[in-house]
């Protein structure tokens, strides 16, 4: 007992994301733009020197000067001077692109989101959903009113959502483990079973898988990239650490991948090998302790993420629809099931009344009984009870008949007939002793 309430106290210990590297995950993910109005204001702010100063750092080293000046402020923590003048937009096509915080704590991540992505066509393309188990968390998110769907639920338990509905999931779960499992693995794992990350399995749309961006440890980041690597295509230029300071504290790495439309199969020897190739390469990153890289901000064909477009209403609501028709119940009432009882129903005979005009053969007997109609117990003019077994056997007999051969000589032919034999087996008394007596058919039964 005291061992479980350990356990769950340590799962509901907060280490929220800082906003320093929520920022910088934003820009990551989308693309930071600057107009040419708050260009001219930032001028005036910054004074002409420095403003040079940031130009000249972007020309030298072929940066883009709006990410160098978005970076300036961001060191600076001035979080208020990014709001005011830089928008951010994700690279998504027509639909929705949809953004899931499974452990969102007070929805921050959410909240910088969409705070980030102010303009109007972003907005009302993105569809954010938070979870989060803590009540008074929760609460929180749900007062802020900034996500669309919110859930106060154990991810273990969290089935909300259809399969592949989500773009970008952000992966910041609770520390520690689960039965010895550390909790990074095990609900990456729970995280594909229930298969919510967006799979297009459409060749043409390779690119439009769902991506992950995951804030963990050091140690878990190890522990898990066997899995990561498994089902992930991870960038792994886009690895870094977080800053000294958070980093001092919480040993936090940042990760991009995108979920592969197959996990790597390791009986294949190519794409083993790929994988070994693959986890080495990232296992060298990460211990080489990289940092972040304005770099990092710019976008090529290794680093640009392309979050999927999801008709995500529709697949909403064809989610609800399912799980309507599944509580449905039929109206045992309608001429329908009425129609189908009549037709499988199993007959109770034990008050029809069989008319038959001749008396009954042995074989009709037989055959009436095997019939299941007439239920072992027959009277004879209520005077003797007789339990009786009826059926039919196949029987063979021969037949014999004079035929001429080739040569003209008389010969006889034999021919086996196979024919089904009714008959009627009736327990009899003889003397005092028990015996079946086997009355064969083509008698009658008088
Ligand atoms: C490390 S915090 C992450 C907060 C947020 N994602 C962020 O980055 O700012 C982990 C959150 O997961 C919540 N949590 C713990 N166990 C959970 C569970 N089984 N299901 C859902 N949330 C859980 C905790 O209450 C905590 O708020």
């Amino acid at each position: 007992m005291a061992g479980s309430q350990i356990e769950s106290q340590s799962k509901l210990m907060f280490y929220p994301t800082q906003i320093k590297e929520i920022y910088r995950i934003i820009s990551i993910v989308g693309r930071i733009t600057f107009n040419h109005n708050n260009r001219e204001v930032v001028k005036e702010q910054l004074g002409k020197e420095k403003y040079h100063e940031l130009v000249t750092i972007a020309l030298d080293s072929n940066l883009q000067v709006s990410n160098v000046i978005y970076d300036y402020f961001l060191e600076k923590e001035d979080y208020q001077s990014i709001k005011q003048y830089f928008t951010i937009s994700l690279n998504f096509a027509r639909d929705t692109s949809t953004i899931l915080d499974p452990f969102a704590g007070e929805g921050v991540f959410l909240e910088l989101f969409t705070q980030a992505m102010e303009s109007e066509y972003s907005n009302e393309n993105i569809h954010l959903i938070a979870n989060e188990l803590e009540t008074n968390r929760y609460n929180a998110i749900k007062e802020k009113g900034i996500v669309n769907e919110h859930y106060n639920l154990a991810f273990e338990e969290f089935n909300k959502l259809p399969k592949n509905s989500i773009s970008l999931l952000l992966y910041n779960p609770p520390y520690g483990d689960t039965n010895g499992i550390r909790n990074v693995k095990h609900y990456l794992d729970l995280i594909l079973d229930i298969g919510i990350l967006h799979n297009t399995k459409d060749a043409d749309k390779e690119y439009a898988n769902g991506h992950i961006v995951m804030v963990i440890r050091k140690d878990d980041l190890l522990d898990s990239l066997p899995l990561i690597v498994k089902h992930f295509d991870v960038y792994e230029e886009l690895i870094y650490k977080v800053n000294e300071e958070e980093y001092n504290r919480y040993k936090q790495y940042v990760i991009y991948a995108k979920l592969r439309k197959e996990p790597i199969d390791l009986n294949n020897t190519y794409w083993a090998l790929k994988y070994q190739e693959e986890m080495q390469l990232i296992t060298n990153t990460i211990e080489s302790n990289p940092e972040f890289n304005i770099k990092m901000y710019e976008k090529n064909y290794r680093t640009r993420i392309d979050l999927p477009s999801i008709p995500y209403r529709e697949m909403k609501f064809n989610m609800s629809a399912a799980k309507k028709a599944k509580e449905l119940q039929s109206d045992l009432s309608n001429s329908n099931w009425k129609w189908i009882k009549e037709l499988t129903e199993i007959k109770d005979f034990t008050t029809e009344i069989i008319d038959k005009p001749t008396p009954l053969k042995l074989g009709e007997t037989a055959n009436i009984i095997a019939s299941g109609m007439i239920n072992g117990e027959m009277s004879l003019d209520n005077k003797a009870y007789h339990v009786v077994v009826g059926g039919t056997k196949n029987q063979i007999r021969n037949e014999e008949y004079k035929e001429k051969d080739n040569n003209g000589e008389s010969i006889t032919v034999t021919k086996k007939i196979l024919y089904s034999q009714p008959y009627l087996n009736v327990l009899v008394n003889n003397n005092g002793h028990y015996e079946i007596k086997e009355i064969i058919g083509g008698e009658t039964t008088e």
